[in-house]
């Protein structure tokens, strides 16, 4: 059992800023506000963090999870923290008695997993009341490897091909860009994403930070046998609100020509998983680029068509026209009674506007079939705005069935069958 911690002793709550890909799961999954960011560092606010661990399983590189025992008075600041390229050495405490009594030693852990701050609220409680999905992945999902390649030691890819994928004509310039890693492993999975390092400096002379982007292709390669990987990058040219924007990376990535090397740190991510058993269903709800893991888990699922292992796939999938949705040709080549696909188009012309969240009310009875089926999982990602919708739309078919979404809901987070990616 874990003795209280002393009134002057504070469990400091700190993000590894060698390891962090600044991804804001953290800022936005912290229930309390005490995650915040400059143009260098996430940090934690010593005076507003409560331990209650919800930030700690969405994380994807596992940045979040250090810890250290501190005088609460010389706890760092959040301004310290913004100056950091690295953690801090762990200090000695002075000898505080009734930390010894408690049996504690200056030895802070950095292992903080097991146990949450003193005062806070029991963590899982609070991390199953924050979290929309799973902070597990599904039981039978295959062992992920993370943080192979790190900052300090990244690996260098090979362009192999950088195509668009949306009409030329159209504003969304969505490229598929494959990467080739020659003789070393990076292993990877479904559903995890790996970290690109732009070159050049920011605003201030420092390296660019990595960008996050999930893979598109499965784990066996996007060519299979291949060591190699997909990516599918929207060229950024605005910021959310519509004003002039120059997305580093994203630039940096669609320019990018064959031969070309990239620095590449990763793979991230241990929960947003595919089911690994046989006839383990998918429903899958994406938009724009939030189709990346829909293709990589598609992909996987169409190279072992033959074998009988299959379950049912179902595709609700956003976007403003067909001409802007990815991969949409070969898309529609997929046999139909493959997947079940439904294209959700908000601007086509003559067309009345749909979003994802609507065609699943349309097709309630098959979601709602396979809702019921312990095999099924389900994975959202794209735009943030588009969570809520897609809780709602699986609330109310859930409920026109006469059935508990709440309960449900629970089912599938602890069961590790819903999952969300959204930005
Ligand atoms: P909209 O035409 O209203 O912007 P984008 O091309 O910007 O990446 O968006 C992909 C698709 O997601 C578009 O069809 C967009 O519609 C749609 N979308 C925007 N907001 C939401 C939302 N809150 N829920 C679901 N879909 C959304």
């Amino acid at each position: 059992m874990n003795a209280p911690l002393p009134a002057q002793v504070l469990k400091q709550h700190l993000i590894d800023p060698e390891i962090c890909i600044r991804c804001n799961t953290c800022e936005e999954t912290c229930p309390v506000d005490a995650i915040t960011h400059d143009s260098n560092n996430y940090v934690v606010d010593p005076d507003i963090c409560n331990g209650c661990m919800a930030c700690v399983p969405p994380c994807p590189t596992g940045s979040i999870d250090n810890w250290r025992l501190m005088v609460r008075s010389e706890a760092y600041s959040v301004q310290e923290q913004f100056g950091w390229e690295e953690l801090p050495k762990e200090k000695a405490l002075p000898v505080v008695e009734e930390a010894t009594a408690a049996g504690l030693s200056g030895a802070a852990s950095d292992d903080a997993s097991d146990d949450a701050s003193e005062g806070a609220a029991p963590p899982s409680a609070q991390a199953a009341f924050t979290l929309p999905g799973a902070s597990v992945p599904p039981w039978s999902a295959a062992h992920p490897y993370v943080n192979l390649y790190t900052h300090k030691a990244p690996m260098t890819a090979t362009v192999v091909g950088n195509y668009r994928v949306t009409g030329a004509d159209t504003e969304s310039d969505i490229h598929h860009i494959v990467l080739d890693f020659g003789e070393l492993p990076f292993p990877v999975l479904e559903g995890q994403s790996i970290g690109i390092l732009p070159p050049g400096v920011d605003a201030q002379g420092r390296p660019h930070h990595a960008r996050q982007y999930s893979l598109a292709s499965p784990r066996d390669g996007e060519r299979a046998g291949y060591n190699n990987l997909s990516l599918t990058v929207k060229r950024v040219t605005e910021d959310h609100g519509g004003a002039a924007a120059h997305g580093v990376c994203s630039n940096y990535l669609c320019d990018l020509a064959k031969n070309d090397t990239v620095q590449v740190i990763g793979p991230f991510g241990h929960t947003f998983l595919m089911p690994n058993h046989p006839r383990a269903n998918l429903i899958m709800i994406c938009t724009g680029t939030g189709s990346a893991p829909m293709r990589a888990m598609t992909e996987r699922y169409r190279r072992r068509m033959d074998t009988g292992e299959n379950g049912k796939l179902m595709l609700f999938f956003g976007a403003r026209t067909e001409r802007e949705l990815p991969y949409f040709g070969p898309l529609m080549k997929l046999p139909r009674d493959f997947i079940d696909i439904n294209l959700a188009l908000s601007r086509e012309p003559g067309q009345p506007k749909r979003y994802v969240q609507d065609l699943i009310r349309d097709r309630a009875g098959q979601v709602r079939d396979l809702l019921a089926d312990r095999n099924t999982c389900i994975y959202v990602c794209g735009l943030k705005g588009m969570e809520v919708g897609v809780l709602d739309a699986l609330r109310d078919v859930t409920m026109q069935a006469g059935q508990d979404w709440s309960i449900l809901h629970d089912v599938l987070r602890r069961e590790g069958r819903l999952h969300f990616e959204t930005y």
